[in-house]
């Protein structure tokens, strides 16, 4: 059975069986993960890291001896060549002129996002510059959501652009017309993911063009966009991008980066200094003055010997091909939600509801959705999560920190947002679970199950038919 399903999976999308380095790849670089008959399907939470990865790096820092950057000693001049080494194959790996853009390394996406947050101007680069605006989808990750907070602060006004049912998109038009309403001269910034991580909407990259011509400054979170598809800057050029580097290759955690062009960078102003951050500070002068570029921005010292990492990791992606990981993931995807979506109760009743694009045209390789049962009536997410953990599957629950993709598709409206946030006993707390008693029993959450790097079909079979144990039940 499970070849013949094989087989029609394979005429289905025959664009698969041209990917079969990757299995080559699994079996070497991964294998740990047959061995121990794990599912991972966790790809949007954290990419998964080849064995040679980790070898290579571990022979790297075997071999050197490598102290603080920045200094003038050997130890220090070998480690000031790895972190420089780093920052260009970055540059390289997204196609960015160095001329142009700067790379700031941070400790995650949420790290460079806070950057932008707290140093854009939003009230005008000088006083009275007038009010900024601060727009952005509803499908934002928190870690942009909270730029918001920032910008109000800041006196700017903060717009958000609805997604909207059945696919989770974003009409353009509402882009093009907010865009052409902006206002004076404060500073005007547009945030979108380039991939939702709710939805798997990948937006429209031409947007930023249309949004830089209007005159906006664009910030781009290439987060969850950045493990599967190719990026390349010199035909996409946003003024800021975020990304965390373990959700493309697994390994390291806790580097990430801001990549900003150099014009844009100039314009932030940062509300401290720190180590590292300046050329001169004093006390008795009470004065500083903040390094140019990226080490005005990166805060004490870098992790400079995970940075050698990220360019083994960022040449392990680029050895693969991400264009082939890309292929891989998208008929993997699309027999996913062929099968998924395809599953009836003998009620009649659909077994899941998928939130997001049914397709895989401009959409990436997770898929968020939620199961009922024979009546039609919804499988708590949290059931679904304990029976796929007792099989050894790797999925999460819950919303994924995309709190506005999850309100339009759980049908959460504001009215009843409000309702529950002003009641006195939630002044200042809510646990999750009064937020769900709040929202009258309403589910506020979904499963979500994403594929990566090292997907293959026995990962998205495994799913299906833990899917099909909830028939009729
Ligand atoms: C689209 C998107 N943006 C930002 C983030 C934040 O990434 P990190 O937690 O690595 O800072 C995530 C994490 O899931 C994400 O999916």
């Amino acid at each position: 059975m499970a070849d013949e399903d094989y087989g029609r999976f394979l005429s289905a999308h025959p664009a698969y069986a041209g990917t079969a380095s990757i299995d080559e790849l699994r079996r070497r670089d991964y294998s740990r993960l047959d061995a121990q008959g794990q599912v991972y399907l966790d790809y949007t939470g954290a990419g998964l890291y080849g064995e040679s990865q980790v070898a290579k790096h571990l022979g790297l820092l075997k071999a050197g001896v490598f102290g603080n950057p920045h200094s003038t000693n050997p130890s220090s001049q070998a480690a000031t060549v790895l972190v420089e080494g780093a920052r260009a194959r970055v540059l390289e790996y997204f196609n960015a002129n160095p001329d142009e853009y700067v790379v700031v390394f941070t400790e995650n996406a949420s790290g460079a996002l806070k950057l932008i947050g707290e140093s854009y101007p939003f009230g005008g680069s000088a006083p009275g510059a007038g009010r900024g605006r601060f727009l952005l989808t509803f499908d934002n990750h928190n870690s942009v959501n909270g730029i918001r907070e920032f910008a109000r602060t800041r006196g700017a006004d903060v717009v958000y652009v609805p997604v909207e049912l059945p696919d989770l998109r974003v009409s353009d038009a509402r882009i093009e017309a907010e865009l052409a309403a902006r206002p004076g001269a404060g500073g005007s910034l547009f945030a979108f993911p380039a991939q939702s991580n709710f939805s798997s909407v990948r937006h429209p990259l031409s947007w930023i063009a249309k949004a830089k011509a209007a005159g906006w400054d664009v910030l781009l979170d290439a987060a969850a966009f950045a493990p599967t598809n190719s990026l390349d800057l010199s035909l996409y050029k946003p003024d800021f991008m975020a990304l965390s580097f373990y959700k493309m290759f697994g390994y390291p955690t806790g580097i990430g980066a801001l990549i900003a062009r150099r014009e844009a960078l100039i314009r932030l102003r940062r509300p401290w200094f720190a180590g590292g951050t300046i050329t001169v500070a004093s006390v008795q002068g009470d004065r500083y003055y903040l390094s140019e570029g990226a080490a005005g921005f990166e805060d004490g010292t870098v992790d400079f010997l995970g940075l050698p990492a990220v360019a083994i990791g960022l040449d392990h992606l680029a050895g693969i091909g991400v264009a082939l990981v890309h292929e891989r993931v998208e008929a993997l995807v699309g027999y996913l939600l062929e099968r998924l979506t395809s599953m009836r109760h003998a009620s009649g009743v659909p077994l899941v509801r998928v939130y997001g694009p049914e397709d895989t045209k401009d959409r990436g390789g997770a898929i968020a959705l939620n199961f009922s049962d024979s009546s039609g009536a919804p499988i708590d997410h949290r059931r679904i999560e304990a029976e796929a953990n007792a099989r050894g599957i790797s999925l999460r629950t819950g919303c994924f920190c995309n709190p506005g993709a999850g309100e339009i598709a759980l049908g959460i409206s504001r009215a009843e947002l409000a309702t529950c946030f002003t009641q006195p006993s939630h002044a200042k707390r809510l646990t999750i679970d009064d937020f769900r008693d709040c929202i009258d029993g309403k589910s506020t959450g979904a499963v979500r199950i994403s594929l990566g790097i090292a997907s293959d079909f026995r990962d998205a079979a495994a799913f299906v038919d833990f899917a099909a144990g909830f028939l009729d039940r």
